[in-house]
């Protein structure tokens, strides 16, 4: 079930709203032009991970479309009271069904995830709609990080440079219009594939339609030891991933030499590691990417759990 809480002037927590009932207008431009923005973010124990970095995302990508959007507090108290209603509904006497929220809470854990939407409002109102909506965490994602992923590489059809030249593509800002991220996915898996893997014009790799792209070497081209993480330059119109932050930081901090791009395809092939790294998913590893298998099952194991308990400590 899901937990919905808009924004509201007159509602200084946030109001409450019955996620099962029609609750926008049918011509908010959110519905019928995709034109808005929104963040996805985990919640553990009632406690929102790297919130300010999600918040200021947010309001970059509210500036890259000139869209107003409810001050940061407004956000903070609607997901504090979107989380609490949740978590309410989660205890085993509420929740009839049993979901995964449910089960995760009886384990002694409880995970959410909490999504911050912002549209540009009605045709013709001038206002903003903004609401927070929690719900339980796909089990999917946990497989990912147990599993790993087979992963193609998809063209995006954009340049590297495109995000400087053309700023009315919103490149880097997190808009609602993820109609071609979703499409990209279900061609993967009309191949058979999980994921995904963009790749410009240019013929660098980009990030995935819902995660960052990290890779990692143990030895240089000589077989030196070294711990090298490497993940896409910015300037190539992604999206800036607050994982792959929040880990560069911890990793930094560990001892691990960071880069930022630009990054090949053979890059890829030739590392260690790589990882679609996320919000939601955390680090799962890519196991093949377009059937190649990258480094070895041991040494994608060892570096995922060395790399996801760094991670877990900065959440
Ligand atoms: C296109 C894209 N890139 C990267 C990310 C990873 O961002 P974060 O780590 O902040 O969740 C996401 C997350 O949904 C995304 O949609």
């Amino acid at each position: 079930m899901t937990t919905l809480v808009f924004l509201d002037p007159v509602h200084p927590a946030g109001r409450l709203a019955d996620a099962a009932s029609p609750a926008i207008l049918a011509t908010d431009q959110g519905v019928t032009r995709g034109d808005g923005i929104f963040e996805s973010l985990l919640a553990v124990d009632g406690v929102p991970r790297k919130l300010q970095a999600h918040l200021d995302r947010l309001a970059a990508s509210a500036r890259t479309m000139d869209l107003a959007i409810p001050a940061a507090e407004s956000w903070e108290a609607a997901i504090s009271t979107a989380v609490a209603a949740w978590t309410d509904s989660q205890t085993p006497a509420a929740a009839d069904d049993a979901g995964p929220g449910a089960a995760a809470a009886a384990a002694g854990e409880t995970q959410c995830v909490v999504k911050l939407i912002a549209t540009r409002g009605p045709e013709g109102a001038n206002t903003t709609t903004a609401w927070v909506a929690v719900s339980a965490v796909s089990p999917a994602l946990a497989v990912q990080r147990q599993k790993g992923l087979a992963v193609v590489l998809l063209e995006r059809g954009y340049d590297s440079d495109i995000a400087a030249r053309a700023p009315w593509l919103l490149m880097g800002a997190k808009t609602l219009s993820y109609a071609v991220n979703m499409a990209a996915l279900r061609h993967a898996h009309t191949l058979g594939a999980d994921d995904v893997i963009f790749t410009s014009g240019d013929e660098l790799v980009l990030e995935g339609p819902t995660s960052s792209v990290l890779l990692a070497h143990i030895s240089d081209d000589s077989g030196v030891p070294v711990k090298r993480l490497i993940t896409p330059h910015l300037d190539t119109g992604i999206l800036p991933g607050t994982t792959q932050g929040a880990l560069f930081a911890a990793a930094k901090a560990a001892g691990w030499e960071l880069g930022y791009g630009p990054v090949t395809p053979a890059d890829l092939l030739d590392a260690d590691a790589v990882w679609l790294i996320s919000s939601l998913r955390l680090l799962a590893p890519v196991n093949t990417i377009d059937g190649a298998e990258i480094g070895t099952a041991e040494i994608r194991k060892a570096l995922t759990d060395e790399l996801s308990a760094l991670l877990a400590k900065t959440l």
